[in-house]
């Protein structure tokens, strides 16, 4: 196993012990992200749902399949990327993370996770990846589908797969922008 797979494993093992936040006393298993570590893409979501909080795996529930398809239509594969979310362990009845869950988290696990993957492309989805990690709350109607340096790093804003399941509109946008992502990553 290489050191960046190692150090994945072990933010991994970090993160279920985790107590930094309340969150923790309500979620059956944390959910850390996966996939390779050297990964071109690392997706991130807002917060794990129902089903990956009893698997421990992320978008696997139906936000997830509905991304799966829409990666799968513009030859883009989930294996080949590094999925995760901005707090890794599910908020109770699905609320938007609070700030200070949301900030406690991506310090402590997120940015650790983009340090080591050091990926090309950090695509953002939503409006709460967007705030976590651009640090200001930009309108997704306006900005999504660009790509935005900033720290250092590539970052590219588009829908949350769970936006785009329930409005056609917002489904097309993000097919627009994965057709954009997957012509820069080509
Ligand atoms: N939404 C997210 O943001 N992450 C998941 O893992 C599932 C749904």
């Amino acid at each position: 196993m290489d050191h960046r797979q190692a150090g994945l494993h072990a933010l991994a093992a970090a993160i279920d012990g985790c107590r930094q936040c309340d969150l923790a006393r309500h979620r059956t298993r944390p959910v850390p992200g996966e996939g390779p570590a050297d990964a071109r893409i690392v997706l991130v979501g807002e917060a794990p749902g129902a089903r990956e909080d009893r698997t421990g795996r992320p978008f696997v529930g139906p936000a997830g399949r509905f991304l799966d398809r829409l990666l799968a239509g513009q030859g883009l594969r989930r294996d080949e990327m590094f999925l995760t979310s901005c707090v890794k362990c599910r908020p109770p009845g699905n609320r938007t993370p609070h700030r200070v869950e949301l900030e406690t988290c991506t310090a402590a696990w997120l940015m650790p996770q983009l340090r080591l993957i050091n990926p090309e492309v950090t695509v953002l989805c939503g409006r709460t990846a967007v705030r976590a990690l651009l640090c200001r709350p930009l309108r997704l109607a306006d900005h999504h589908g660009r790509f935005r340096r900033q720290g250092g790093r590539t970052f590219f804003i588009t829908y949350h797969p769970a936006a785009a399941m329930r409005f056609a509109r917002v489904a097309d946008a993000m097919r627009t922008d994965i057709a954009r992502l997957a012509g820069h990553i080509r």
